[in-house]
């Protein structure tokens, strides 16, 4: 099977290309390089992709309408594992526009792709961010995610109904999975666990949000990307029997599906950085700081759709986790 992997520079991108290149399938990956965080990591994930036989790299930005469009008729691609976005919450409230042209533009670039060229299975990533303002826990694909907080959150929601448009128009089959703050080797720079690591091992405070009053259901790598691989093999169909009455946003008449990828297990922020601190034998200076706009208070998925299609749950405690990734960054580091 031929695939295209969006964002294969990036974190998830880079692990689901190792994942599907091991299994033998051919992958094309596609990455801008942008500079929103350390191009040098970006780099080195390449570096270890390259070598592969079954791997191929283009540099191409998403928005390159008629890049995109050429790419998509020379490859003849069977799947396609969209991941390329621009991400961040806090980012997306300086720099609207970025989230316009990647997330937006980047996102109907690519169902245009599918659509011209009889993709089998569109896979792409959307974010628990979508449920915004939602207090019922855990947050479950049935619940209407109408009251996002974040731009970045709405560009997410908005993938999500123009898949079901090209789902509903032209068939292309479409599948959104929802993933709850992932971590792991090889993570984002931008994201806490990255950032508190590097100020610990400086010797810097970190800053702690809300005074530590947060929770979120982090999602280890290896657990979305597992999620992810299984997923991709279960191809939405059209449902006859659907009815708007039924009020299921998460399926369709459409070939169309929403997932939740997340552990399930909603940990506080401050056991999380205690873990941290386990795992570095370092106990941080913490900076207390208020709320910042645009996150959300909690996350907790509800993964029994998932389990029920792939028979797969995420697993990994954050203990273990969160040791895996310190001992990523110090020897990525060497510090
Ligand atoms: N990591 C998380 O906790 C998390 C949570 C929810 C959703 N997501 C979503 O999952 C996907 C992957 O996230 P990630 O953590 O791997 O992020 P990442 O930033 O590490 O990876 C995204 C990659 O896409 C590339 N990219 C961005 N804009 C592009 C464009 N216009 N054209 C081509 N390439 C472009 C970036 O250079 C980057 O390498 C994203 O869609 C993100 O919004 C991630």
């Amino acid at each position: 099977m031929k695939y295209l992997v969006t964002g294969a520079a990036g974190f998830i991108g880079f692990k689901v290309s190792e994942r599907l290149c091991a299994m033998g399938h051919e992958v094309v990956g596609i990455d801008n390089l942008n500079a929103y965080y350390d191009v040098n990591l970006k780099l080195a994930r390449l570096d270890r992709l390259k070598p592969l036989d079954n791997f191929s790299f283009v540099e191409l930005d998403l928005a390159d309408r008629e890049g995109i469009a050429n790419l998509f008729a020379e490859s003849g691609f069977g799947r396609v594992i969209h991941l390329a976005a621009q991400a961040g919450v806090r980012y997306s409230i300086e720099n609207p526009m970025a989230y316009a042209d990647s997330n937006l533009v980047g996102h109907l670039t690519i169902l245009e792709g599918c659509r011209h060229h009889k993709v089998e299975h569109l896979v792409y990533a959307s974010s628990s961010s979508v449920y915004g303002l939602n207090a019922k826990m855990p947050f479950s694909t049935a619940d209407s995610v109408d009251h996002p907080i974040s731009l970045y959150a709405a560009t997410k929601k908005a993938n999500e109904l123009m898949s079901h448009t090209y789902a509903h128009l032209y068939g292309v089959p479409t599948t959104g999975l929802r993933f709850f703050t992932v971590y792991g080797p090889w993570g984002r720079p931008d994201m806490a666990l990255f950032k508190f690591t590097k100020s610990i091992l400086n010797g810097e405070a970190i800053d702690v949000y809300n005074h530590g009053n947060l929770s979120r259901d982090f999602t280890y790598i290896d657990d979305v990307v597992e999620g992810i691989i299984r997923i991709q093999d279960v191809i939405p169909t059209v449902d006859d029997n659907w009815s708007v009455e039924m009020a299921t946003p998460f399926t369709s008449s459409a070939p169309y599906r929403v997932f939740n990828i997340g552990n399930g297990n909603p940990v506080n922020l401050m056991d999380f950085i205690s873990a941290l601190e386990t795992a570095l034998g370092i106990e941080a200076v913490k900076n207390m700081m208020d709320m910042q706009p645009g996150d959300v208070y909690s996350t907790w998925a509800d993964t029994e759709d998932l389990f029920k299609t792939v028979a797969y749950k995420p697993e990994m405690d954050v203990a273990t986790g969160v040791k895996l990734f310190v001992d990523w960054y110090r020897e990525f580091y060497q510090c």
